[in-house]
C-alpha cells in the first residue's frame, strides 16, 4: 500500500499531461461570470513610496521595482524599507469592503513580489511577515476577503531578488538589482531556488483554505516553464492541493502560451491548459473581438502598481468604468489595481475611483456580470455592447445627434437601467431602432437593456 501511495504521489508531481488537469470549463466558470476583480500590489516597496534616500526613485512607473531602480542589494534595501512597512490593524477589512462596494467579485493580491519578501508566515525564510512583523498578512487578507464573500487570488512572483540561489544570469528579466556586479557569492544553484519556490507555494496552498486563483509573475523568452521553474511539477502540485484552482499563463513566455514575440499578449489561438487558463494583457484592453482564449486585462489607476507618493496622474472614474465595459464587451475580465501605502491604507484617489465604479455597478452590474462579448459585433454608436443570451446591453458613451441608436437584431423591449423606463423601439426585420430620451442619465455610460 505504502509503495502504491509513494508511486501515486510520484506520478502526481511529474509534469502533468494536459488531459489530467481538472476540466477548465468547470474551474473557470465563476471567473467568466465575475468579469471584474481588484488587484493589490503591496509589499516592502509600498513603505518606500517611490522615495529612496529622500529623493524620488527615477521612474514614474513600476515602483514595486524600487530595489532594482536604485540598484540596492537586498540588505541595503530591506534596511530602508522594513521600518516603513507598518501595516495598521484591520487594514485588510478596508480593502475587502472597498472591493465589495466597487462590485468586484474577486481580489488578487501580492503574496510575494520580485523583492522576495513573503507576506505570509513562511517557515522557509526569515524574510517574511512572520519573522519581521510577527504577523501573517496573507491570513489577515484572505480572512477579510472571505468575510465579504470575495474569491481569493494569490499573485506570486517567481522572480526573487532576495533568494541567494535565484540565478539572475539565466533569469534575465526583469534585470537583477546590482546585476552588473558579477556573482559576488559564486555561481548560483537555481535548482535550490526552484525547491524553495515550490515549497513556499505549497505553504500558501496548504495553510489558507480555498484559493481560487494563482497569478504567476513572470517569465522571459528562452527562460520559462520547466526550464526556469519546473512549471509542470509546480502546476501539478497546485491542482493536487486545490483541484478547482485557475492560473494565469505567466509561468511561460512563448507564442504557444499566449505571448507575442514583442512580449505582449497574443490571444489568437486556444490556450492549452498545461500553460494555464487565461492570457494576461497588461495595461491595455485588446482590440480583438475574436480572442480564442480567456483573458484578463490588469490595469493601474495611475502609472505605477506599487504605491508612489510622486505619481498623481490618475485616470478618471469615467475612463476606468469604460475600460471595464470595453473588456466585458470583448469577453475579457478587468483586474483593477490599487497600491496601498506602507501602513496598508488605500490612496484617496483610488478610494474615489472604486466608489464611483461601485455606484455605476449598483445600477448597471447586470450588464457586466455573466455577460459574454457582444454577439452583435461592434456597435455603430459611441459605446459598447455586452450580451447575455437573447438579452443585449447597449452601453452609451454619448448621445448621438439623431437621438436614436440601432442594432442589427430584432428586439421588442428596451429599458434604461438607470430608471427602468421603457424606451420606444421600432423593429424592422433584423434591426431595432431605439429612441433615446432628450438627455442620457449617466455621463460614465448609460445602459439600455434590449430583450
Ligand atoms: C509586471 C511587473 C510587475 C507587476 C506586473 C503586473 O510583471 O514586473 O511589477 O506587478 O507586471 O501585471
Amino acid at each position: 500500500m505504502k509503495i502504491i501511495i509513494a508511486l501515486l504521489s510520484l506520478s502526481l508531481t511529474a509534469t502533468i499531461p494536459a488531459q489530467q488537469i481538472p476540466d477548465r470549463d468547470t474551474r473557470i466558470d465563476w471567473w467568466r461570470d465575475a468579469r471584474f476583480g481588484m488587484f493589490v500590489t503591496w509589499g516592502l516597496y509600498s513603505g518606500l513610496a517611490g522615495t529612496w534616500n529622500g529623493k524620488p526613485v527615477p521612474s514614474d512607473t513600476n515602483l514595486e521595482h524600487a530595489q532594482r531602480m536604485v540598484n540596492a542589494d537586498t540588505y541595503t534595501y530591506a534596511a530602508q524599507a522594513i521600518p516603513k512597512f507598518q501595516p495598521k490593524k484591520d487594514f485588510a477589512t478596508d480593502w475587502a469592503r472597498l472591493a465589495k462596494q466597487a462590485g468586484c467579485r474577486y481580489v488578487v493580491f501580492t503574496t510575494k513580489h520580485h523583492e522576495g519578501f513573503a507576506l505570509h508566515d513562511s517557515k522557509l525564510t526569515q524574510y517574511d511577515a512572520g519573522d519581521i512583523l510577527n504577523r501573517d498578512l496573507v491570513r489577515e487578507i484572505t480572512e477579510a476577503l472571505r468575510k465579504e464573500g470575495l474569491r481569493v487570488g494569490f499573485y506570486h512572483s517567481v522572480i526573487d531578488w532576495h533568494h541567494p540561489q535565484y540565478d539572475y544570469t539565466r533569469a534575465k528579466y526583469p534585470p537583477y538589482p546590482q546585476g552588473n556586479i558579477a556573482m559576488t557569492h559564486g555561481p548560483r544553484d537555481h535548482n535550490r531556488y526552484i525547491k524553495y519556490l515550490h515549497a513556499q507555494v505549497d505553504e500558501l496552498l496548504t495553510n489558507y483554505g480555498k484559493v481560487d486563483i494563482m497569478w504567476w509573475d513572470y517569465s522571459s523568452f528562452g527562460f520559462d516553464g520547466d526550464k526556469a521553474w519546473k512549471a509542470g511539477d509546480l502546476m501539478a502540485m497546485c491542482y493536487r492541493k486545490q483541484p478547482h484552482i485557475i492560473m494565469n499563463n505567466r509561468l511561460f513566455r512563448r507564442p504557444e502560451a499566449g505571448f507575442s514575440m514583442d512580449g505582449g499578449a497574443d490571444l489568437s489561438h486556444p490556450l492549452d491548459p498545461k500553460y494555464g487558463d487565461f492570457g494576461t494583457p497588461e495595461k491595455y484592453i485588446p482590440d480583438d473581438m475574436d480572442a480564442k482564449m480567456d483573458w484578463e486585462t490588469c490595469m493601474t489607476m495611475n502609472h505605477t502598481w506599487g504605491y508612489s507618493e510622486h505619481d498623481h496622474d490618475w485616470k478618471t472614474a469615467q475612463t476606468i468604468i469604460r475600460q471595464l465595459i470595453d473588456s466585458a464587451s470583448k469577453g475579457g475580465n478587468y483586474l483593477l489595481n490599487i497600491g496601498p501605502k506602507g501602513d496598508g491604507s488605500i490612496p484617496q484617489p483610488s478610494i474615489d475611483i472604486m466608489t464611483a465604479v461601485g455606484k455605476w455597478m449598483d445600477v448597471n452590474g447586470e450588464a457586466i456580470y455573466g455577460t459574454s462579448k457582444s454577439t452583435l459585433g461592434k456597435p455603430a454608436f459611441d459605446g459598447r455592447i455586452t450580451s447575455k443570451g437573447k438579452t443585449h446591453y447597449l452601453h452609451l458613451f454619448s448621445r448621438p445627434e439623431s437621438g436614436q441608436v440601432s442594432v442589427p437584431i430584432a428586439g421588442n423591449k428596451a429599458v434604461l437601467l438607470a430608471d427602468g423606463k421603457p424606451l420606444k423601439v421600432t423593429t424592422a426585420k433584423d434591426r431595432t431602432t431605439i429612441t433615446l430620451p432628450a438627455a442620457l442619465p449617466d455621463p460614465m455610460a448609460s445602459v439600455i437593456r434590449l430583450d
